[in-house]
């Protein structure tokens, strides 16, 4: 990835807590990445999606109807490029606001047409006091040709001001995971993104 989107996502995440990336990889690896999900999800290998945590662990398509592959980052070749764009952007994460990232989890998404993920925060400031936490949330996007009628946004929620990102391929989103309350709203297509997200150790 270039050192000027770099920048200018560790300046939007100081600024703003929050900062959205057209073109984060070159569109053949995004091809290849929705190719590669699709091939998988069509093997069986996804799951459906859960909410909470341990005993709290439940499924609710009333919540949450995407399916999702956890992603190994020692597996695969396909995922390559994308595992190092998001390594160069934790290493300047920690140097730029000095956040401690040292892992990085993701897995792939796919929304049927008509799924939704109803409004939620990807960390709670409680959990801040264990040892593994979430500190950014990311989400980049594997479909082409996206338009404002296929629905499926993904609204960010702040203080003043509702943000709506569209999933359209290459684009990446970032967001300090304690603060923005989100959700996806309901697309007319199937939706595909890698959803993942940068932890720290306390
Ligand atoms: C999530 C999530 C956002 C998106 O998986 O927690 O909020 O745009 N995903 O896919
Ligand atoms: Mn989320």
């Amino acid at each position: 990835m270039a050192a000027a989107a770099i920048d200018r996502i560790c300046a939007g995440i100081a600024d703003d807590g929050c900062a959205v990336t057209a073109d984060f990889l070159p569109q053949a690896t995004l091809a290849a990445l929705a190719d590669e999900a699709r091939a998988r999800h069509a093997a069986g290998e996804f799951h459906a999606a859960g909410i909470g945590r341990g005993a709290a662990h439940a499924q609710r398509s009333d919540i949450r109807g995407d399916r999702i592959l956890w992603l190994d980052q020692n597996a695969g070749s396909v995922e390559k490029p994308l595992w190092q764009a998001l390594d160069a952007l934790r290493l300047a994460l920690n140097e730029s606001l000095l956040l401690g990232l040292f892992s990085f989890e993701a897995h792939y998404a796919l929304y049927p047409p008509g799924a939704f993920y109803r409004r939620h925060r990807d960390q709670f400031r409680a959990d801040a006091a264990s040892s593994d936490v979430r500190v950014i949330s990311c989400a980049m996007y594997l479909n082409q040709d996206w338009t404002v009628a296929d629905g499926g946004a993904l609204r960010i929620y702040d203080d003043e001001r509702v943000r709506d990102v569209l999933p359209a391929a290459g684009t990446l989103v970032c967001f300090l995971s304690d603060r923005f309350e989100h959700e996806v709203l309901p697309a007319a297509r199937e939706r595909l993104a890698v959803t993942g997200w940068f932890r720290r150790r306390a």
